[in-house]
């Protein structure tokens, strides 16, 4: 095992990797661990390089890139697409791949398959799955071969028929100790973090107590060990109204749609590109150029000249323009 530490392009501080004990490590002092989904190469290098501690290729790269209704459509070759493109980006953060519905509910030995193919062939560091404590035997079998598994619990998307739709979760008496239940068997069977979605703040602070394991929250209050949001919610590139618990750092919609309006603008009005945008020819070819333009009929070839035919020319390597007399 190499010992070689990365380091940044000149940089001489080297880059510390976040790993699993590095977020664990996190909880224990009090440190609030930031997250963030990330589906391509561009917003991955962004993210990483703002310091995020965990980036996410969440399946929520079905709505947020890919257009469909919800997450479910989503495929395994999807996620691989979008995990390896991140991955490319990623020097420092955690990264977490989810695994699309249907590649981990049949059987457990296909899970761990599918599970397998992010982390050797897509560069993951651990994978998400979603529910509760019908999930710790998987997540325990993950575990035992090898895989870091963050579980995700409360609102899960993937559920979405079974829940009648998106709603919020753990309001009953029986629904928060059913949530404190899953939290305990997930963590029981060697989750590394877990995912705390859609449950009222008093439930996710006392889940997030009662776990040694670190909690990230998504609509979950600010009570959890960290935060993640989706990329295209925190920069407004979603198209829709954002949820009451998504906070919009930057208006892209806006930003992009009008510098899109103005190249509209400049094409149509033909101030695009300006000279200055335009590669030019050398000065020596621009007096070709222009000569052949002056005198259609001049051969330029070179090894057509004879010496007694050099037109006088002040540039020496130009001495080629020559007419051929012809036409
Ligand atoms: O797919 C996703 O983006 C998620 C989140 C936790 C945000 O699962």
């Amino acid at each position: 095992m190499s010992l070689t530490q990365l380091r940044e392009n000149g940089a001489s501080a080297p880059i510390r990797p976040v790993t699993a004990q590095a977020l664990l490590e996190m909880k224990r002092a009090g440190l609030a661990i930031t997250a963030l989904t990330a589906y391509d190469y561009p917003t991955a290098r962004l993210v990483d390089q703002a310091g995020i501690d965990l980036i996410l290729v969440g399946d929520s790269v079905g709505m947020t890139v890919l257009g469909y209704e919800s997450t479910l459509p989503v495929t395994m070759e999807e996620m691989l697409h979008h995990t390896r493109a991140v991955a490319r980006g990623v020097k420092r953060a955690f990264l977490v791949a989810d695994m699309p519905f249907g590649s981990y509910q049949a059987s457990s030995d296909e899970a761990i398959r599918n599970a397998t193919r992010f982390i050797k062939e897509a560069g993951a560091h651990a994978v998400k799955i979603e529910g509760g404590e019908r999930r710790a035997d998987l997540v325990r079998r993950m575990t035992d071969a090898e895989i870091s598994v963050v579980a995700h619990i409360g609102l899960t998307p993937q559920s979405f028929h079974r829940m009648s739709g998106y709603h919020v979760q753990g309001r009953s008496i029986e629904a928060i100790e059913s949530l404190y239940a899953d939290a305990a068997a997930l963590q029981d069977a060697g989750a590394v973090a877990i995912v705390l979605e859609g449950i009222p703040r008093e439930v996710a602070a006392e889940a997030t107590r009662r776990c040694e394991v670190p909690t990230i929250g998504i609509g979950a209050g600010p009570d959890c060990d960290g935060q993640i949001l989706v990329f295209h919610d925190l920069v407004n590139l979603t198209f829709s109204p954002p949820a009451k618990f998504v906070r919009r750092y930057v208006d892209a919609a806006t930003f992009f749609g009008s510098a899109l309006e103005r190249y509209r603008c400049d094409v149509t009005e033909r101030t695009f590109p300006a000279d200055a945008e335009s590669y030019h020819l050398s000065r020596e070819v621009a007096v070709q150029v222009e000569a052949l333009e002056e005198h259609p009929n001049v051969l330029v070839r070179a090894d057509a000249l004879a010496k007694s035919d050099v037109v006088d020319d002040p540039f020496e390597e130009f001495t080629k323009l020559v007419p051929t007399g012809r036409g």
